[in-house]
């Protein structure tokens, strides 16, 4: 059988430089190889930041919501409360006029939770989970706590600091 490929051939007289099959793909299989790579350090977080999937250790955590907004000005009724907008975050307002806040998404299957002022605790709507004031399980199915950060309330800027 003719040899078909060649480490060098002429075409139309010149010298053209070619690899064989082999080579190709072994070139092509490094380069395909190395994109892998790449893309693979990145999506689990080495040379950047790994994403916490835990939020109870999210000591990143810090913000302040303004309570003279349309969003949270309810928040200064007691028994109220609000989901933070971009931080899975619920605040209460409590009947005794302190303010509490804990991850908003259910531990069971991350459905949002909501604040029961009566009993001063969180209730999943989905599966019926309850959680205390400070994020604990107190009925399942979930089995674990919510996260739960600290609050800090300005009177004079009337806004609410939550934090790790
Ligand atoms: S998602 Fe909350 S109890 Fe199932």
């Amino acid at each position: 059988m003719k040899e078909i490929l060649t480490n060098e051939v002429k075409l139309n007289n010149q010298d053209v430089n070619t690899i064989d099959r082999k080579e190709f793909m072994r070139q092509v299989g490094i380069g395909f190889g190395a994109i892998m790579l790449m893309n693979c350090l990145q999506s689990c977080g080495v040379g950047g930041e790994i994403p916490d999937p835990n939020p109870t250790t999210n000591t990143k955590l810090d913000f302040t919501i303004d309570l003279k907004t349309n969003d949270y000005s309810g928040l200064k009724t007691k028994g109220a409360f609000a989901v933070v907008k971009g931080q899975n975050v619920i605040v209460a307002h409590t009947n005794n006029d302190t303010w509490i806040a804990v991850s908003s998404k259910c531990t069971h299957e991350q459905t949002t939770i909501n604040y029961r002022a009566s009993s001063n605790d969180f209730l999943c709507p989905n599966h019926g989970s309850e959680f205390t004031f400070i994020g604990n399980v107190q009925k399942g199915p979930a089995t674990s706590p919510l996260s739960r950060y600290n609050t800090s309330y300005d009177a004079t800027n009337n806004t609410l600091r939550v934090f790790a």
